[in-house]
């Protein structure tokens, strides 16, 4: 069982996806067997540097003519929610998405309850949550061996909240092991916070956690950008990047930094895009049964949107708190440019050089 290989088809083939075919060659249980990529020049480039030959346009194309065990889906987010949708129809076994997931809530809760309704495993993408060492200081943390959890706070929840943000969001859910249920904001600027897209959008305000606990939430870099979670006796300080770990304080009175004394990852060079999708390929070859176990879920990604739309609309509504889950999933709110439509069509298209792999 264990040795079994996963066929694999990727859905977008632009700087992203061709980060995620680097990394199925690389791993020993997966093979990639199909591309869906539109654009046709690098559709030819990629498949010609990954050696795969069964190329098509779209995710329809490719599933009407094979149909894999998994499929990573690496669009722009315009394009993510009828990609599920079709690998769905398809029936294959586990589905990924990259982040964000979507722009309206009730899109994502579509794809979450078609594959739900399917039994077909559906994870999240590429995240900071998945770092072996960021897993490895939660596990820690939630067994007890800091103390009890007493505080959290999140550090520049801004620039793009629902792009870049949601990693905040989902970090911090894994560290307390807390879910978010009640999101209080205020927001600048006003331009960006009456817009519907959160490209520039700087949100200061605090969650409130299912353990208790409120956690402020800083717009800006205090001068950190991270999330910290701490006990009475210790800090764990994700940064972006392997979390440090603090316990005690030294002669000055000042926190001291210890060792974490982190395992190494099996593949450092892909670093969280190589556990985001090891934790993948493992969950959905066991089923959907133990999705639970997923690194990063589609459901991590959807709760991350939704704390960003909760809290703009609270910022926008006055600084009013707004219970989560929200009740109008008609609510959305979009990323920048560039990770709605993709490098194409935002004015940042990647040259067929760099989709070959040969402009390094
Ligand atoms: N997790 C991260 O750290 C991270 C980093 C960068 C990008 N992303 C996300 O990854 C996704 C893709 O980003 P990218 O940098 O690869 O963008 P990109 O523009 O380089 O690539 C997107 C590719 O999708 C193709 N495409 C667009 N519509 C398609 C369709 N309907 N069917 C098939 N192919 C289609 C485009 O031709 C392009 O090659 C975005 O959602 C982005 O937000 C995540």
């Amino acid at each position: 069982m264990t040795s079994e290989i996963l066929t694999v088809g990727l859905i977008g083939g632009g700087r992203m996806g061709q980060e995620y075919a680097r990394f199925y060659q690389e791993l020993p249980e997966t093979e990639l067997v199909a591309i869906a990529e539109i654009h046709p020049e690098r559709r030819k480039v990629v498949g010609a540097r990954f050696g795969v030959e069964a190329l098509f346009a779209e995710a329809t194309d490719l599933f009407a003519a094979v149909v894999p065990d998994i499929v990573s889906i690496v669009l722009p987010g315009k394009y993510i929610r009828a990609a599920v949708l079709a690998a769905v129809a398809a029936g294959v076994r586990g589905i990924s998405v990259d982040k964000p997931i979507g722009a309206v809530l009730a899109d994502v809760d579509e794809m979450v309850a078609a594959c739900a309704a399917a039994g077909i495993v559906f994870a999240g993408g590429n995240m900071q949550r998945a770092m072996t060492e960021v897993q490895q200081a939660a596990r820690r943390l939630r067994a007890g061996e800091f103390g009890p959890i007493i505080g959290a706070c999140v550090h520049r929840y801004g620039g793009e909240i629902s792009g870049g943000g949601c990693q905040h969001v989902a970090v911090l859910r894994l560290l307390t092991g807390a879910e978010i249920t009640e999101v209080v904001a205020a927001g600048a600027p006003e331009e960006a916070l009456r817009s519907n897209c959160d490209e520039g959008l700087n949100i200061s305000g605090q969650f409130r956690l299912s353990n208790g606990l409120v956690c402020p939430v800083f717009a800006a870099e205090t001068p950190y950008s991270g999330v910290d979670v701490w006990t009475a006796d210790a800090l764990v300080r994700w940064d972006w990047g392997p979390p440090q770990i603090f316990r005690g304080v030294d002669a000055s009175g000042a926190r001291r930094a210890i060792d974490a004394g982190y395992e190494p990852a099996e593949y450092p060079e892909f670093s969280y895009l190589g556990t985001t999708i090891q934790s993948f390929v493992q969950v959905a070859r066991r089923g959907v049964d133990c999705e639970g176990e997923l690194f990063v879920s589609a459901r991590d990604q959807l709760l991350s949107l939704e704390v960003a739309v909760a809290a703009k609309h609270s910022a926008l509504w006055g600084s009013l708190p707004v219970a989560l889950p929200l009740t109008d999933r008609s609510l959305c709110l979009y990323p920048r440019a560039y990770r709605w439509l993709g490098g194409d069509q935002s004015g940042v298209p990647q040259t067929l050089e760099e989709a070959a792999g040969t402009n390094t």
